[in-house]
């Protein structure tokens, strides 16, 4: 057993430190600890062959808090977010419990140490927890997070896919998992969806990239902003649509090239 910095123990045979992982990257591109020297030389890589990589993470963050707020605004009161990494400063508990302290939160990760990590971030909240699963099986998170007796699906969910898709890379298998989610909730349901692209980096900047994440746990990989679009099929996506993460309902005018940022994202309607 190992003992994580400020965290539970974990059990050091489920942690694959022989590869860089992409939560352990991220949390080295938020500036976190949760992350080892494998991760850093790799996430190093990405940042040196895309700097930008930084302030698209940081556009997404930014993306999640006003998403959150719309979907709280429209009588959400339920959030599911899946591969949710640590939920540390300005996840979706925290924005949606600072708008209605009722407000209840599933999280859902596969990666040990973030799952660890998770669970004490989330000891002492009330109406937020993590789920272990992997949410390709929908059954599996959906039945995971009912077993938590905090998540009621005949009422609307707001479904968090914030750089969750591009770690799969079958588009059938991808579009499938969204349809899946929308099929199990109810009409008034939201997917926040926010999706990696290289569309607007030089191709060898792209490919730079893709090639340190092809060794990364799991892989992560590019789609144009057409190939995002065609995941949310059947579904109707508000206003401004599918943007740079910084571009979407702006609070004030973005310091950011759109075309600089490496994602894209939009908020849809869900539900059948
Ligand atoms: C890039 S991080 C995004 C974290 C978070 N959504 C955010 O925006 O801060 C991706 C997360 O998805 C998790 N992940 C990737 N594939 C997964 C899967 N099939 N099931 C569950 N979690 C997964 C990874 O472990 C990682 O924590």
């Amino acid at each position: 057993m190992v003992r994580w910095p400020d965290a539970r123990p974990c059990n050091t045979e489920d942690i694959d430190v022989r590869r860089p992982s992409s939560a352990r990257m991220f949390d080295f591109f938020m500036g976190g600890s949760a992350n080892f020297e494998i991760d850093r030389e790799a996430g190093q890589e990405v940042v040196e062959a895309m700097p930008e990589v930084v302030q698209s993470i940081h556009a997404n963050r930014g993306f999640l808090a006003r998403a959150v707020r719309f979907l709280s605004g429209q009588g959400i009161e339920q959030f599911l977010d899946l591969g949710s990494r640590v939920p540390t400063v300005g996840s979706a508990h925290e924005i949606a419990h600072s708008l209605d302290p009722a407000a209840r939160v599933i999280y859902v990760d596969r990666e040990p140490v973030a799952v660890a990590h998770s669970r004490q971030v989330l000891d002492d909240v009330k109406q937020a927890e993590i789920v272990e699963a992997d949410f390709r099986d929908v059954r599996s998170v959906l039945s995971g997070a009912a077993a938590t007796g905090l998540i009621d699906f005949a009422r609307p969910l707001g479904l968090l896919m914030i750089s969750a898709l591009n770690f799969v890379e079958d588009d059938e298998l991808a579009a499938d998992v969204v349809r899946r989610y929308a099929e199990a909730l109810v009409p008034g349901s939201y997917l926040v969806l926010s999706h990696s692209t290289a569309a607007g980096f030089p191709q060898e900047t792209a490919e730079r990239v893709a090639e340190v994440y092809r060794n990364v746990n799991p892989p992560s990989f590019w789609r144009s902003p057409d190939e995002i679009l065609a995941l949310l099929r059947g579904t109707t996506l508000v206003p401004p649509g599918l943007v740079a993460p910084s571009h979407w309902r702006p609070d004030r005018e973005p310091e950011v090239d759109p075309n600089r940022v490496a994602f894209r994202a939009g908020v849809a309607e869900i539900g059948r």
